[in-house]
């Protein structure tokens, strides 16, 4: 396992953000931490945890449980469009500085999500009709909003799901405003303008389903490697592939494919990151302790895979605990029982998922 010293969101940022943590001590960390210390936060890696801004607000628990298990916090909708821009002129930063002052309180690393998707953009991005003004709206975004988090976001996902559904039937290319109206080249003009304005972030590509067996999945892993040798060859700045990883347990893991994902992806020099991890349950057996258990298996396949193959920068749930999740609104069970997509259930408690992760963290 190499030691990730990139000076991004690394093992090293990681250690950095402890080091705040320890206040004093981090002054230590440029000569050498205690060994222990040192020890624990350079092979294990790193968790995080995507923050709704609601219960961060008003749940107690919840906010204990991101000061007890998260090495990363992630504003899981608070840096989107739809909240940061209700209208042109003005932005509207309120919910992602509390989740990233509360970061800093308790020496947490930020990721930030994300600066292009075709979906949560207010309605007034979405009448946009002309390429030269959806250009300007999005440089101009990209770097209002990385300038603004400079020094303190040390890695975004650049572009979320430009990939097609369905490579296969609809082309590589997400439909949306963005390629509708710029083409292909929107990746590129997110990619350039997030590099220009802060020249030491780790710039991220995060996409869907690319876990799975069949040709569907096949194609979508192959146009990210595609994006990104694109990307490349003209020496625009891509450093990781984020894998949200919102695993279905009824698919079966292509272990052989995302291993030679991987490889190529280390191959040509990006990062890869599993940046949304929660496991979808509406079609297993009602019996929640089976369920975990399944739950469980199914990321356990999923990260066995990724670990076989090569380094993993970081893993971050989308949530922590099975009260609060999108998993609840998108995919809910025929029987009406609540869904279990998530490391902690309800009440907070660990359950087999949370192991699991820890299981191979330990492996960092
Ligand atoms: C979801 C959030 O979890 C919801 O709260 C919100 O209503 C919609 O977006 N892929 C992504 C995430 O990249 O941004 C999405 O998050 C889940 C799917």
């Amino acid at each position: 396992m190499s030691t990730h010293i990139t000076g991004r969101l690394t093992r090293r940022s990681f250690v950095n953000s402890v080091g705040t943590a320890l206040g004093g001590a981090g002054a230590l960390l440029a000569g050498g931490l205690p060994i222990s210390i040192a020890n624990s936060a350079v092979t294990k890696t790193p968790f995080g945890i995507a923050v709704e801004l609601e219960p961060f607000r008003n749940d107690p628990e919840y906010r204990k449980a991101l000061t007890k298990y998260a090495d990363i916090l992630v504003p899981m909708n608070a840096l989107k469009w739809a909240s940061l821009r209700h209208n042109r002129h003005e932005f509207d930063f309120n919910g992602a500085d509390e989740i990233i002052e509360f970061a800093k309180l308790h020496g947490k690393s930020v990721r930030g999500h994300a600066l292009l998707w075709y979906a949560y953009n207010p309605k007034w991005v979405e009448a946009i009709s002309s390429a030269k003004q959806a250009e300007k709206l999005l440089v101009e975004h990209i770097e209002q909003v990385v300038d603004r988090y400079r020094g303190v976001i040390p890695s975004w996902d650049v572009v979320n799901e430009v990939v097609a559904h369905d490579p296969l039937s609809q082309g590589n290319w997400r439909k949306g405003i963005w390629l509708d109206l710029l083409g292909r080249k929107h990746v590129e003009i997110a990619f350039k303008a997030a590099a220009r304005t802060d020249p030491n972030a780790q710039l991220v590509i995060n996409d869907y389903d690319l876990a799975n067996f069949g040709r569907r999945f096949d194609a979508r892993r192959d146009a990210i490697l595609a994006i990104v040798r694109n990307l490349q060859d003209q020496n625009i700045p891509v450093h990781g592939v984020g894998l949200q990883a919102h695993l279905y347990a009824e698919r079966e893991t292509d272990a052989d494919g995302l291993a030679l994902f991987v490889k190529k992806l280390t191959s040509l020099g990006v990062k890869l990151l599993v940046t949304e991890l929660d496991v979808i349950d509406w079609r297993l057996a009602r019996d929640p302790k089976r369920r975990d258990l399944a739950v469980a298996r199914t990321a356990s396949e999923f990260l066995a895979a990724l670990y076989s193959a090569g380094d993993v920068e970081s893993i971050t749930c989308w949530g922590i605990t099975d009260k609060y999740s999108w998993i609840t609104d998108v995919f809910k069970r025929k029987d009406g029982a609540p869904n279990r997509p998530l490391p902690l259930d309800r009440n907070y408690q660990p359950k087999p998922l949370f192991h699991t992760i820890e299981k191979y963290r330990n492996l960092g």
